[in-house]
């Protein structure tokens, strides 16, 4: 990425024409500590005081450069729901350390931030007939939990697969929404998986690219896959292995 946009973005940045991005003002509501690294941000629009957009799709905090240059973006999807349109939530990697985490990491409740979108062709697609797969590691979680939100609020009966990768116990968040999720909705199933975890852990170990053996039919899918970068284009590469199936992902490096 070398202008803080996706590649998917570049020359088609309004992906659907009613809803061309705009740009915002916007309160911290509320910070939720997640996990050591990870916080939960939700947003209270200011003006405008409404967000629409497509699950799957993300924002563009303004970063300013303290008078020292131009100000730079960084991406956030939404992991909230359209129907929440005032209140946009995002999930912030805060062990990145970088530029865009250190700006967001010092709000306090209360304070402001400019941000500019929606952004984004990775959204959900219309496959009526297939089952989709949803794969996603850390973070990467954020526009797939806006699109099962979605699917499963407007009562949708396509079964949907969540596989999601984090590292250890102390990683792990959600889960409690996950489970809830599930038992509500049969359609819906999820499978967490540690890749390195404590000696106590009974559920799935390794990483989501080894769940994926799970999945020997992939013809009848329709998959959306996010997170680390080298984790998209290696469960890309497996499931065109496999078969033949739509893969919808979210591209944020050349290398993919
Ligand atoms: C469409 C899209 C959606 C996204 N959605 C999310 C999301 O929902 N949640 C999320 O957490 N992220 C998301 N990202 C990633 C996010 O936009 C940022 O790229 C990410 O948070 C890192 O930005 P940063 O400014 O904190 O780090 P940067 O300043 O960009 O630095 C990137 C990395 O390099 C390291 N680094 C920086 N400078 C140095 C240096 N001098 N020496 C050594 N190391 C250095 C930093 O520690 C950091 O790990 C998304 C990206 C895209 C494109
Ligand atoms: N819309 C978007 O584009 C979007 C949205 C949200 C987040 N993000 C980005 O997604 C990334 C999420 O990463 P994270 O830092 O939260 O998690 P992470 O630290 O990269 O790792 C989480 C899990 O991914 C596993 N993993 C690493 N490489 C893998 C691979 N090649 N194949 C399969 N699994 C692999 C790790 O396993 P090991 O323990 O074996 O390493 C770990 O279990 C961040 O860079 C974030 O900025 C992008």
């Amino acid at each position: 990425m070398t202008d803080g946009r996706p590649l998917s973005d570049r020359g088609r940045f309004s992906t659907f024409p009613c809803m061309s991005s705009r740009q915002f003002r916007a309160k911290v509501l509320r910070i939720r500590h997640l996990t050591t690294d990870v916080r939960e941000l939700t947003l209270e629009l200011v003006d405008p005081p409404t967000l629409a957009f497509l699950p799957g799709q993300s924002i563009a905090v303004t970063i300013p450069n303290g008078g020292f240059g131009p100000s730079s973006l960084r991406y956030y999807s939404l992991a909230s729901l359209p129907s929440s349109s005032h209140h946009p939530v995002l999930l912030l990697n805060a062990g990145d350390h970088g530029k865009g985490a250190a700006f967001l990491l010092k709000h306090s409740v209360g304070e402001e931030l400019h941000f500019s979108g929606p952004f984004g062709s990775f959204h959900l697609q219309h496959d009526p007939e297939r089952e989709l797969l949803f794969v996603g590691t850390g973070t990467g979680i954020a526009p797939l939990w806006s699109m099962i939100a979605s699917l499963l609020e407007h009562s949708c009966s396509q079964p949907m697969t969540l596989l999601w990768g984090l590292r250890s116990e102390p990683d792990i968040y959600y889960l409690k929404e996950l489970q809830w999720w599930a038992d509500r909705h049969s359609n819906f199933s999820f499978i967490l998986t540690l890749s390195q975890p404590g000696q106590n852990w009974r559920g799935k170990t390794g990483r989501v690219t080894h769940l994926l053996q799970e999945f020997p039919q992939v013809d009848h899918l329709a998959a959306y896959v996010c997170g680390n970068r080298k984790m998209v284009a290696e469960v890309s590469d497996l499931l065109r292995h496999k078969g033949a199936c739509p893969i919808y992902r979210e591209r944020h490096d050349e290398d993919l």
